[in-house]
């Protein structure tokens, strides 16, 4: 589904912060990126979403056969690739539910497709929504206005399950995740797992692990992925620390 060859990127006019990634992920699988901070794992995540931020200098981005390096970021969204936002912005006066109806119907819109009958859209939020827990009056909330971090991390697995992509690029770094937030998140995850999709996870919570069973687990440092293994490696990794990859 995504092969990633040598990719190096930098930010314009900066210092190179992907120095090589090489990395493949097939349908049905679920990567979890581990490693120190700093090392380029929320970089990654934008260059394979394709945030101009970054430059890619070097390598391919390959999705679904397909080059996809010069492709917009809502190019790569329609195509199938979801990312969460580590920092959601707030838009006042749109809810929850016209803001996912309306990126939904953008998507399938891209795809030659027809909005969807609302009865459909509405079976699918109430589907969606009580996967989650969600509430009704959430739903009719300004998007992201005033949400609490469990909130958003809620509003963020919703997105995803009701996008349906064929890629989800999880960035759980710097959010705070308490132990709701933590199930939010992994219920999310493995009710949307199935043989045709794939999830690219990371954290730096081993205990997240622990309630999604990745298939592989890479360390990446300095713009590198330095070590791959099973899920086992990230247990390794919580009693271990990373000094001892990193020699
Ligand atoms: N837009 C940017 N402008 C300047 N420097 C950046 C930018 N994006 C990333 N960097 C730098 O690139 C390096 C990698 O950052 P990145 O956010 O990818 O790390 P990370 O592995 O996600 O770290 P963490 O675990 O702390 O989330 C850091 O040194 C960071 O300061
Ligand atoms: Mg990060």
């Amino acid at each position: 589904m995504l092969q990633i060859k040598n990719l190096h990127a930098k930010i314009e006019d900066g210092a190179e912060i992907l120095k090589g990634i090489n990395l493949e992920i097939k349908p049905g699988e679920v990567h979890a990126i581990m490693g120190p901070n700093g090392a380029g794992k929320s970089t990654l995540s934008s260059v394979i979403s394709g945030k101009d931020e970054y430059e890619v200098t070097e390598g391919e981005i390959i999705f679904e056969g397909e080059n996809i390096n010069e492709d917009k970021p809502e190019d790569r969204a329609h195509k199938g690739i979801f990312m969460s936002f580590q920092y959601p912005v707030e838009i006042p006066g749109v809810t929850v539910t016209n803001f996912i109806k309306a990126a939904l119907n953008e998507t399938r819109k891209a795809n030659g497709l027809e909005d969807m009958p609302a009865k459909e859209m509405l079976a699918l939020v109430r589907e969606n929504s009580a996967k989650l827990d969600i509430k009704k009056d959430f739903l009719a909330r300004s998007l992201n206005e005033g949400f609490s971090g469990g909130e958003k991390k809620r509003n963020e697995i919703f997105q995803m399950l009701m996008l349906n992509p064929k890629l989800a690029i999880l960035d759980e770094t710097d959010s705070g995740l308490d132990i709701d937030a933590l199930r939010i998140v992994a219920d999310g995850v493995n009710s949307f797992r199935n043989e045709g999709n794939a999830v690219l996870l990371i954290t730096h919570y081993q205990r997240l692990l622990d309630y999604i069973k990745p298939d592989f687990v890479h360390v990446l440092a300095d713009g590198k992925i330095i070590k791959t293994g099973d899920a086992s490696l990230a247990l390794e990794l919580e009693e271990k620390g990373y000094d001892w990859l990193l020699k």
